[in-house]
């Protein structure tokens, strides 16, 4: 396919040039250089939505100002290819509308990102936008899903399995319950009391009724009582989560923790309540007392302790998630057939970002919160 001529001279962005919170580093740019006219096998996008995430904030934070030049922040979109290089296999025409994620590469070393009005990127990190989701719900799927692909797939669960998703609410979370869900297992997760009912009517989760739910008590009795049907945690009225497991599900041992929290106390545990064969997968950055350096040597504790030695005797993984198109589009076929969803909290435009990330770390949000750029939702397009 020959190579359009399509390019724009400039475009609104948002961009930072040293690390640190969006609200001191970002800065708003009407008119940006635009991407280059796409080659080989890239594409150049104009993008409809944007969603906000943890990844995009850690990756504004983390990445030292020196390697930070005019970077556009977050990772993830939906939109139309607007042009196609000449190596763009013809499922990318120009027109399409597609959804994807820059990868963590593109962010740190070429500063691309998707709070702006176009970007060019490979088509190894675009798959076609599922027709029965909106633009808006598309910018949603793609990063975290991923996350939680990698680790249901390094998990390797299969029907029948119990697992346990620490931390369902979030975007990973509610991606791996309805991933394990899908895949016929018997899936237990952790939220606090705001995201209950949500959890409950649009996951799926195995879950019966509040009553069934392990309370500040952690009566052994009343667990022991429901310990069949109960698979909400609500980590904020029990006194430890480890605690509630260890009483309900010691008899019933989880085959795999997905932990998207980061609970070191939920490791270190867990040979009460996960089988001595069943992996712990923690992508969860964990608490921030412990400064990234503890985080670090903890996890190299995790890893490669021997259980001779003090260390937990089972087997424990984490990963930064590998981002691709082709991943992407296996979550594009599942949410085509209706087995993966994403909630929307919010829409800001692209001016008010500031108050997007506002919204995002309120800690209040009940699912996405997206950012409008072209809107091809409303323009029908
Ligand atoms: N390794 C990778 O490749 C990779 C990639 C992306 C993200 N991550 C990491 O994965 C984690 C989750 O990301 P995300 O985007 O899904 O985050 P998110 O959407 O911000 O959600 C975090 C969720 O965790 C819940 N939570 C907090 N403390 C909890 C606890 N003690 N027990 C149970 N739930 C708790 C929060 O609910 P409440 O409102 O109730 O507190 C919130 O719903 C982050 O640490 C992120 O850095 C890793």
């Amino acid at each position: 396919m020959a190579a359009s001529t399509y390019h724009p001279s400039t475009m609104r962005a948002w961009t930072f040039s040293s690390g640190g919170a969006p609200e001191q580093v970002l800065s708003f740019n009407s008119s940006l250089s635009a991407p280059a006219t796409p080659k080989g096998s890239d594409v150049l996008i104009r993008i409809s939505h944007a969603s906000l995430s943890s990844p995009g904030l850690n990756l504004m934070r983390d990445i030292p100002s020196l390697l930070r030049k005019n970077a556009i922040p977050e990772l993830d979109f939906s939109g139309r290819v607007v042009a196609a290089g000449p190596a763009v296999p013809a499922e990318f025409a120009s027109g399409t509308a597609v959804f994807g994620s820059v990868s963590k590469l593109g962010s740190i070393v070429h500063n691309q990102g998707t709070l702006a009005e176009y970007i060019v990127l490979n088509v190894d990190c675009i798959a076609v936008k599922p027709t029965n989701m909106t633009f808006a719900e598309a910018a949603c799927l793609s990063c975290l899903g991923q996350v939680a692909l990698e680790m249901v797939r390094q998990a390797k669960i299969k029907k029948g399995d119990r697992v346990l998703v620490n931390g369902g609410s979030g975007a990973v979370g509610a991606a791996a319950i309805q991933l394990c869900k899908d895949l016929g297992s018997f899936v237990v997760t952790t939220c606090s009391t705001k995201h209950v009912d949500r959890m409950k009517q649009t996951l799926g989760v195995d879950e019966a009724s509040a009553s069934d739910f392990i309370s500040a008590t952690d009566n052994k009795e009343m667990a022991n009582l429901f310990s069949f049907k109960m698979q909400i945690i609500d980590y904020s009225q029990v006194n430890s989560v480890p605690t509630a497991l260890e009483t309900s599900y010691h008899a019933s041992q989880f085959d795999a923790i997905l932990d998207v929290v980061g609970s070191q106390e939920l490791f270190r545990r867990c040979p009460k309540y996960l089988k001595p064969e069943g992996l712990f997968i923690n992508v969860g950055d964990g608490d921030a007392q412990s400064g990234r350096l503890g985080f670090i040597l903890r996890t190299l504790r995790n890893l490669f302790q021997p259980a001779i030695l003090g260390g937990i005797p089972r087997r424990y993984m984490t990963f930064s998630a590998p981002l691709s198109g082709q991943n992407a589009a296996h979550l594009a076929d599942l949410a085509s057939s209706g087995k993966l969803q994403v909630l929307i909290d919010s829409t800001f435009s692209l001016e008010d970002v500031i108050s997007g990330y506002k919204r995002y770390k309120s800690g209040q949000a009940q699912g996405r919160v997206v950012i409008e750029i072209a809107n091809m939702d409303k323009q029908g397009q």
